[in-house]
């Protein structure tokens, strides 16, 4: 399982209680110690990669990980990115939730959905989360 908006690593020990291998990326850097500390325990592959899921950079990293580890691509990647603006998670210039307009949000999302395909399986699975603002009717 793959995530690239880790987080606080809901996904993670998800993954560890099915025993499932997984692979997340958070741009924050004490999210991402705080829940590989806490993964260290399992005995599937449990990787947690600090960096821009906007970037090509972190894929290359990872793919050169799943190669290393004889993993073949990704089966299923779930995606709970920030919500546009509404819930500001950090100072980083690069975190999706400083974009500054919708479009640019939308922009930055797609580079992440390509990069998320890159090193995924052609029959695997995609789940997003999505949002919707107050009075908006469809997603752009
Ligand atoms: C809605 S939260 C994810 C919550 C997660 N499902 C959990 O269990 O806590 C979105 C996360 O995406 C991270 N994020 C934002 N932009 C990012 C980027 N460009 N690359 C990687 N992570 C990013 C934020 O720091 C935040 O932790």
């Amino acid at each position: 399982m793959f995530d690239p908006f880790l987080g606080s690593g809901t996904t993670a020990y998800e993954c560890e209680t099915l025993k499932r291998n997984f692979i997340g990326v958070e741009i924050q850097n004490e999210l991402v110690e705080k829940v590989q500390n806490n993964l260290d325990k399992t005995d599937k592959i449990a990787k947690v990669f600090c960096g821009d899921s906007t970037k090509k950079e972190t894929f290359e990293e990872i793919n050169m990980f799943l190669k290393d580890k004889k993993q073949n691509k990704v089966q299923l990647a779930i995606l709970h990115p920030p919500y546009a603006d509404i819930v500001k998670f950090s100072n980083l210039e690069n975190d999706l939730s400083n974009k500054k307009s919708l479009k640019e949000f939308l922009e930055s999302f797609s580079l992440v959905l390509h990069n998320t395909k890159w090193i995924m399986k052609e029959d695997g699975y995609l789940v997003s989360v999505f949002f919707l603002k107050k009075n908006q009717k469809k997603f752009v």
